[in-house]
C-alpha cells in the first residue's frame, strides 16, 4: 500500500514537472533562454524559422516587416509561457502572421450563415437518455479518426470539420477508416456555404445527404481554393449518411453524451493569440469574442487534475498537439471555454448505408 502510494506520488511529482519543464523546452516552444535573450540572437531565430517553414518572401521590405511581427508574437509566446500556465504556446508556422491576417485568412466558420433569429432548428437529440458514460473515450484509438489535414490560407474549417465527423461516423459503422473530400464541399456545396469564404457544418452535411454522398479524398482531393463542382465521378466510391443531429446547445453533458458515441463537429470563438500560437496543454483562453473557427471533438479524458475535451484541428501538425488541441471542460460555463457548447453538431448513419446506397 504504502509503495504504491509513493509511486503514485512520483509520477505526480514527475507529471508536475515535466509539465512546467514544456513552457520552457526548446524542442517543443521553438526558441531557448538563450535565443531570446539579445536581439542579434532573435534575428537568427528568424532565420532558422524561415528555413524550418519554407517562408520565402517577395522584397527585403517584405521581410523586415515579417520579421517585426516574429518579434511580437514571440515576445507574446515568452510573456505567456512565463506564467506557467495550464497551457503552452510555441512558435510555428503564423509566426510571422500578424494576428488580424490570421482571423481573415486560416478560420472560416460562418455564423451569420444561420439566419436572422440565431437560433438553430430543432432537431432530435438521440443519445439524450444515455447513461454511464465512459471515464475517457479517444475515437484515434478506435481508428475513427484520418490523419490530421490542413485548410492552408483558406476559410474552409467548416469542410474539414463535416468531412470529420463523417468518416468518423462511417468507420464506427461500417468498420472502415476512408479519408473524404472537403474539395468537394468547397465546390459543390455552395448553396448556402461558401468556400474559402467560410461555412456552417449543419449545411454541409444537409448537402451530403441531398446529394447522395461524398467522394474521398483521393478521388477528388484537396485544392486550397474554390474550383469547379466535378459532380459525381462515374464508378467512384461515396461515403453516405442518413442524417444530421444538433447537440443541444450550452450543455457539456450533452456533448459528452454525443462524443462518447461518435466524433462530433464543434463551433469555437478561436479568434485570439493564444489559439494561434497553442502548443500543448490544456487550453482555457483566451478565446476570441465570436464563434468564428470550427474543430473536430475526438475524445475526451483528465490529467494532473484537469479536464478536457480533444479536439482535431485542421492546421496540420505543427500546431498544437501534433495537430490537436485538449480544451478544457468542467468550467461551469454553460457555454464552455471559447463557447465550445454552442452548436455542436453530428451527421447520422444507420447500418444499412454503406457505399452508394
Ligand atoms: C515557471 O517555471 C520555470 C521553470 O521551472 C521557473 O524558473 C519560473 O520561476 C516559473 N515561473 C513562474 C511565474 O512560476
Ligand atoms: C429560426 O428558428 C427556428 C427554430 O427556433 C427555425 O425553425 C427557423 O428555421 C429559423 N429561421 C432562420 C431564418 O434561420
Ligand atoms: C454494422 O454492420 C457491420 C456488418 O454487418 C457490423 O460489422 C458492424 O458491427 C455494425 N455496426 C453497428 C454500429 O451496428
Amino acid at each position: 500500500m504504502e509503495s504504491k502510494l509513493s509511486v503514485f506520488f512520483l509520477l505526480l511529482g514527475f507529471a508536475a514537472c515535466s509539465c512546467s519543464a514544456s513552457h520552457h523546452d526548446p524542442s517543443v516552444v521553438g526558441y531557448s533562454q538563450e535565443d531570446i535573450a539579445v536581439p542579434n540572437r532573435i534575428h537568427d531565430l528568424f532565420g532558422s524559422w524561415s528555413v524550418k517553414h519554407s517562408k520565402i518572401y517577395a522584397s527585403p521590405k517584405e521581410k523586415v516587416k515579417r520579421y517585426e511581427v516574429f518579434r511580437q508574437n514571440l515576445k507574446h509566446i515568452v510573456e505567456t509561457n512565463r506564467r506557467n500556465g495550464s497551457y503552452w504556446l510555441g512558435l510555428n508556422q503564423f509566426s510571422d502572421v500578424p494576428h488580424e491576417e490570421f482571423k481573415a485568412s486560416y478560420l472560416g466558420l460562418s455564423i451569420g450563415l444561420a439566419g436572422t433569429n440565431g437560433t438553430r432548428a430543432a432537431t432530435t437529440f438521440r443519445y439524450e437518455s444515455a447513461v454511464d458514460l465512459p471515464w475517457e473515450v479517444d475515437w484515434r484509438k478506435k481508428g475513427a479518426v484520418t490523419p490530421v489535414k490542413n485548410q492552408g490560407d483558406c476559410g474552409s474549417c467548416w469542410a474539414f470539420t463535416t468531412v470529420a465527423a463523417v468518416e468518423g461516423i462511417n468507420q464506427i459503422v461500417t468498420g472502415k477508416l476512408e479519408s473524404l473530400s472537403e474539395q468537394e464541399l468547397m465546390d459543390c456545396d455552395s448553396t448556402f456555404d461558401h468556400g474559402c469564404g467560410g461555412g456552417l457544418m449543419d449545411f454541409a452535411f444537409a448537402y451530403i445527404m441531398g446529394n447522395q454522398g461524398i467522394h474521398t479524398d483521393e478521388d477528388y482531393p484537396y485544392l486550397m481554393e474554390e474550383g469547379y463542382c466535378k459532380g459525381k465521378q462515374p464508378g467512384s466510391k461515396v461515403v453516405t449518411i442518413s442524417g444530421f443531429e444538433d447537440v443541444p446547445e450550452n450543455s457539456e453533458v450533452s456533448l459528452l453524451k454525443a462524443l462518447a458515441h461518435q466524433p462530433v463537429s464543434v463551433g469555437i470563438a478561436a479568434g485570439s493569440r493564444d489559439f494561434q500560437f497553442y502548443k500543448g496543454g490544456v487550453f482555457e483562453g483566451t478565446c476570441g469574442t465570436e464563434l468564428d473557427h470550427a474543430l473536430t471533438a475526438v475524445g475526451y479524458g483528465s490529467s494532473d487534475g484537469h479536464d478536457y475535451i480533444i479536439m482535431k484541428n485542421s492546421w496540420g501538425t505543427s500546431w498544437g498537439e501534433h495537430g490537436y488541441l485538449r480544451i478544457k471542460r468542467g468550467t461551469g460555463k454553460p457555454e464552455g471555454v471559447c463557447d465550445i457548447y454552442k452548436i455542436a453538431s453530428y451527421p447520422t448513419k444507420s447500418n444499412s448505408t454503406g457505399w452508394g446506397g
